[in-house]
């Protein structure tokens, strides 16, 4: 059997896959929230990375199907791991471990799918620009057709472009306090799907010896803690008013 067939049909082939996936996702996640935080620097920040991303043509194309396959494979194998696991534990384990493994994976199960359906309504909140339609009701149906999410006088990257303001679109979106919230929420089950992936992961490589177990742990758990209070501080210093949209009139003004 070929190098790819093996790795999908032998169980530590899965275990690899999942851990490769695993890692691209984290490594996506990372560089997304640190594009993210740019929300709280000058405007052209946030809309510069925007601009540079849509610029990126094709590339941009292949870093989404790339990832999309991530999630499918991602998704695939956990599942195909999970049908295992629970058919040999229910051969060959006691009570106790049944218990302790199957609560462990029902949360890996259920943070994953909240995880899906907050990545599906996130796309078409900001990938698609519906958020300002959903939190005003105006009539504004598209981010990207409408004139007041557009600036002009881009100092970072393109000075003097018209860009899309990706900033304020995103601050109008969490102005509405159910988004923000639901935001947080999900960014924190992400963080506890971390949690459960990173120890799995640790464990398939052979990284959680007893020597280094209790450390790992620890890094584990302040980058969870990190990776969840850095997210969820976007949403919540829209909340707390912090961060203000542009006015409408800096569009007019540089005209
Ligand atoms: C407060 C947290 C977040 C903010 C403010 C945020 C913001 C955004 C924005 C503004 C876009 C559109 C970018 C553009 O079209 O130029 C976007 C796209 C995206 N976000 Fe997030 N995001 C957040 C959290 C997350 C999380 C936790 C995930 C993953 C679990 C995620 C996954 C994605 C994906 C997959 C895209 C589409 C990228 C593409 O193909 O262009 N985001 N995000």
């Amino acid at each position: 059997m070929n190098l790819v067939g093996s790795l999908f049909s032998s169980s530590i082939g899965r275990k690899i896959l999942m851990a490769v996936t695993g890692v691209i996702l984290v490594g996506f996640i990372i560089g997304h929230l640190v594009g993210n935080l740019q929300v709280f620097q000058d405007p052209d920040h946030l809309n510069g990375y925007g601009a540079f991303l849509h610029n990126l043509g094709p590339l941009l194309w292949v870093a989404r199907i790339g990832l999309l396959v991530a999630v499918f494979i991602h998704i695939w194998v956990a599942t195909v791991l999970t049908i295992e696991n629970h058919a040999a534990r229910q051969v060959k384990y006691g009570v106790k471990h049944t218990i302790r493994a199957t609560l462990a994976s029902r949360l890996m199960r259920w943070t994953g799918v909240v995880v899906l359906a907050f990545i599906v309504y996130h796309l078409a909140h900001f990938t698609f620009g519906y958020a300002q339609a959903s939190t005003f009701k105006e009539n504004i149906p598209h981010y990207f057709m409408a004139e007041q999410y557009r600036v002009a006088g881009f100092p970072v990257i393109d000075k003097g472009a018209e860009v899309l303001d990706l900033r304020t679109m995103v601050i109008l979106g969490f102005q509405q306090p159910i988004v923000a919230v639901f935001y947080m929420i999900a960014v924190g089950l992400l963080s506890v799907h971390l949690l459960h992936g990173f120890d799995s992961m640790f464990q398939s490589i052979g990284w959680r010896s007893a020597k280094w177990a209790g450390a790992l742990r620890k890094v584990t758990i302040a980058f969870c803690l990190a990776y969840f209070l850095a997210n969820a501080a976007i949403p919540g210093a829209v909340l707390a008013g912090k961060l203000q949209p542009s006015e409408p009139a800096r569009v007019a003004a540089h005209r």
